[in-house]
C-alpha cells in the first residue's frame, strides 16, 4: 500500500467476513496470527478482536506484495487490502467462522513489528500463569481471554440496561473513605494533608448505599470495586467488583423478584433459562442435608444423621461424641464400596483439614458388612445405622462425630471431593438457590466475643428480636445469599432500618455506646431523620464471570488480577517507595 495510514481505511472486520463478501475488494487491519509457507505461498492468518481469517499471497500474480508478505513475521500488526474468494470445496475450515473464504492479498501496510513473543498467542497454552500475568497484554490476546473481556462487558451494559429499566440510579461512592471495624482488614491509604490519619479503601459501599437510602434515592446501583486486605484463597481477589444493589420501601421477597430478572437476562446470555421460581432454603437446612451455607444441587450424597442409631453404643468415640453435645453424621456414596482403601484413606487425612478428629467407614459388599469400627458396634446399631444411611448393596458410608460445624464442614467438604473425583456433577446443569434465616451472630473465639455473620447493620427476623438478650447464638437473620452450583453468587439482607434497634445490635457485638458513636456516629444519626425501610444485595461480578464463562479460575476473568499474594507482576505493585514520599506521609517504617 503505497498510501499513508491516514488515507487507509479499514473497512471490515477479520472475524466477520463470510461467504456475502465474497468478490468485494476490502481492507482489514490487525495482527499476524500465524504464517505459513506452503507451494510457494505465503498463508497470514489475519487477527483482529472479531476472529481470524485467512490471506493468501501469490509470487505471481503480485510480487511486490509477495515479498512484503515475507518479511511478516507474528504479531506484526499490518494492514492488508485484498479479495474475498470462496475456498476451494477441499480447503474449507469449519473450525473458523470464516472457515468457507480466504482472502486474496492485494497489499500489505507493514504498521508496526513485533519482537518475539515469550509464549504463542492461541488458546491452548502451556506457559505458567507467572508468565501469562507478567506479559498480560499479550495474555489478553488470546482469542479466549478476548472473549472473556467481551462477555464481561455485555454482563455490565445487560445489568445497567435493566437496573435502569426497573428504576435503579447509578451512583458512585468514594474510594477514599473511613475505616470502620467488622468485616475483613481494611487497606489503608496515608493522608498527606493530615498526617497521622488513614483513608480506608472500601471493603464494599455498604454504609454508603444505606445513606443513600437515607437520602431519599429509593434504588441504587454501582459496578464497585471493593478492596479486602484478605488471605487469598481460591477464587478470591483483594480488589474485586461487586454489583451492588440497595432499595427502599421493599420486602424479601420483592428484592428476590428484582434478582430473579436479572438472574433471567444474565443467563440467557449462555443460553440457560432459569427454573420458574428459584427455591429457597433455610440456612439450617442447608447445613444439616449439605454441610455447607452454599450446598451444590446438582448430586446428592447428603448428609444424614445417625445420631439416634449409636447414642447409647459401647463406641466412645460416637456415644461419647453424642454425650458432650455433638453428633454422628454420615454420606453415603452409593456404588463406592470398591473404593481403594488408599484413597479412603486420603479421605480420612482430608476431613482432619477441617478439624475431624477421625473418620469411620463401612463398605457393604458380597452381602456383607466390612468397616474398621464394626468390632466396636453391635448387629442392632450397625442394622440401625444402615437404615438411616439408606445403604444399599455396593455403597460406601462414611462418618464423623464431632461437634455440628465440623461434622459439617467435614462433610460437606468431603461431600464435594467425592463428587468431582467421582464425576457425579454433571455438565452444563445449573441449580439456584437463596439460602436465607442465616444466624445473626456467631462467636468469634480469637476475640471472645459474637460477630456478625453478615454485618452489623442486618435486621434480625421479627420473631427472634427478643432472643437478643436470652440467645442471641440462636437469633436468625433477614440476611440472603444467593447460590449457583456451590458457589456464593451474591449477599444481601433486610437493613435494620431503627437507631434503638441498631445500637442493641451493636451492644451485643461488643461495640460500646461509645466506640459506636465514634465510628458509626455519623450513619446512627443519620438513621435519625426518617430512615425508609431498606435492603439490598451485592454480586460477585468476577464470580458471575467465572461461571458464565466457564473459567476455573477468577484470574481469568479480571483483566489485570492480582496473585494470591496479592502481587501485580506486570507492574510488580507493591512496591517500596522512596524515603521522600514517606517523610512526606510522616510515616517511618519499622
Ligand atoms: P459480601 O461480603 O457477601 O456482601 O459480598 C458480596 C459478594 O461479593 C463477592 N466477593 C468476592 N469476590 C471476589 N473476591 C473476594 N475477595 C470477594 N469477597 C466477596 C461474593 C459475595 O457474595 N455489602 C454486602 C452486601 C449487602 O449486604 O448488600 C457485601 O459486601 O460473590
Ligand atoms: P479410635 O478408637 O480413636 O482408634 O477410633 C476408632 C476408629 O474410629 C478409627 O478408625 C478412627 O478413624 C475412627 N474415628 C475416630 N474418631 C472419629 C470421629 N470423630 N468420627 C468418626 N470416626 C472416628
Amino acid at each position: 500500500m503505497s498510501q499513508e495510514l491516514g488515507s487507509i481505511k479499514r473497512t471490515h472486520l477479520c472475524g466477520k467476513l463470510n461467504k456475502a463478501n465474497i468478490g468485494e475488494t476490502i481492507v482489514l487491519m490487525g495482527w499476524v496470527h500465524r504464517r505459513r509457507d506452503l507451494g510457494g505461498l505465503i498463508f497470514i492468518e489475519l487477527r483482529d478482536r472479531s476472529g481470524i481469517v485467512q490471506v493468501v499471497f501469490n509470487p505471481e500474480t503480485n510480487g511486490n506484495t509477495f515479498q512484503l508478505a515475507n518479511k511478516l513475521r507474528s504479531e506484526y500488526v499490518v494492514a492488508v487490502r485484498g479479495t474475498v474468494e470462496a475456498r476451494p470445496e477441499e480447503n474449507i475450515n469449519p473450525d473458523f467462522s470464516t472457515g468457507e473464504i480466504e482472502v486474496y492479498g492485494l497489499d500489505i501496510m507493514i504498521l508496526d513489528s513485533a519482537k518475539t513473543t515469550p509464549f504463542q498467542i492461541k488458546d491452548e497454552t502451556d506457559v505458567s500463569e507467572e508468565i501469562r500475568l507478567k506479559y498480560r497484554y499479550l495474555d489478553l490476546r488470546r482469542p479466549k481471554m478476548q472473549a472473556i473481556m467481551g462477555l464481561r462487558h455485555k454482563v455490565t451494559k445487560i445489568t445497567r440496561d435493566y437496573l435502569d429499566e426497573m428504576g435503579f440510579w447509578e451512583i458512585e461512592t468514594p474510594i477514599l473513605t473511613r475505616s470502620t471495624p467488622e468485616g475483613a482488614r481494611d487497606y489503608l491509604v496515608p493522608s498527606r494533608v493530615n498526617t497521622g490519619s488513614f483513608y480506608a479503601l472500601p471493603q464494599s459501599p455498604q454504609i454508603y448505599k444505606q445513606l443513600l437510602m437515607v437520602a431519599g434515592i429509593e434504588k441504587y446501583f454501582q459496578i464497585a470495586r471493593c478492596f479486602r486486605d484478605e488471605d487469598l484463597r481460591a477464587n478470591r481477589q483483594p480488589e474485586f467488583t461487586q454489583i451492588d444493589i440497595e432499595m427502599s420501601f421493599i420486602t424479601r421477597e420483592g428484592l428476590f423478584q428484582m434478582v430473579d430478572g436479572l438472574m433471567r437476562r444474565l443467563f440467557a446470555l449462555i443460553d440457560v433459562e432459569l427454573p420458574a421460581e428459584i427455591p429457597l432454603m433455610t440456612y439450617a437446612e442447608a447445613m444439616d442435608r449439605f454441610g455447607s451455607d452454599k450446598p451444590d444441587l446438582r448430586f446428592g450424597l447428603e448428609l444424614k444423621d445417625i445420631s439416634a442409631a449409636v447414642k447409647e453404643s459401647e463406641f466412645k468415640v460416637f456415644s461419647g461424641t453424642i454425650a458432650d453435645g455433638g453428633q454422628v453424621k454420615g454420606i453415603n456414596f452409593k456404588g463406592g464400596a470398591d473404593t481403594p482403601r488408599r484413597t479412603i484413606d486420603g479421605y480420612v487425612e482430608y476431613v482432619k483439614e477441617f478439624g475431624a478428629k477421625g473418620l469411620a467407614w463401612m463398605t457393604l459388599k458380597d452381602g456383607e458388612v466390612k468397616s474398621q469400627i464394626a468390632k466396636f458396634l453391635t448387629d442392632e446399631e450397625i442394622e440401625d445405622i444402615i437404615k438411616l444411611m439408606e445403604g444399599e448393596e455396593g455403597d460406601l458410608l462414611l462418618f464423623v462425630a464431632d461437634k455440628p460445624a465440623i461434622v459439617a464442614d467435614a462433610l460437606g467438604n468431603l461431600r464435594l471431593k467425592i463428587a468431582r473425583e467421582a464425576g457425579l456433577i454433571p455438565k452444563d446443569t445449573y441449580k439456584f438457590l437463596w439460602v436465607v434465616d442465616f444466624p445473626m451472630f456467631e462467636y468469634d473465639e480469637e476475640e471472645g466475643r459474637f460477630v456478625s455473620v453478615h454485618h452489623p447493620f442486618t435486621a434480625p427476623l421479627d420473631e427472634d428480636v427478643d432472643l437478643l438478650e436470652t440467645a442471641p447464638e440462636k437469633m436468625r437473620s433477614k440476611a440472603y445469599d444467593l447460590v449457583l452450583n456451590g458457589e456464593e453468587l451474591g449477599g444481601g439482607s433486610i437493613r435494620i432500618n431503627n437507631r434503638d434497634l441498631q445500637e442493641k445490635i451493636f451492644t451485643a457485638l461488643g461495640i460500646g455506646a461509645e466506640e459506636a458513636k465514634e465510628k458509626f456516629g455519623f450513619m446512627l444519626e443519620a438513621f435519625e431523620y426518617g430512615t425508609p425501610p431498606h435492603g439490598g444485595i451485592a454480586f460477585g461480578l468476577d464470580r458471575l464471570i467465572m461461571i458464565l464463562s466457564g473459567s476455573n479460575s477468577i484470574r481469568d476473568v479480571i483483566a489485570f488480577p492480582k496473585t494470591q499474594k496479592a502481587t501485580s507482576l506486570l507492574d510488580n505493585a507493591p512496591s517500596p517507595v522512596s524515603e521522600k514520599q514517606l517523610k512526606e506521609l510522616g510515616i517511618r517504617l519499622i
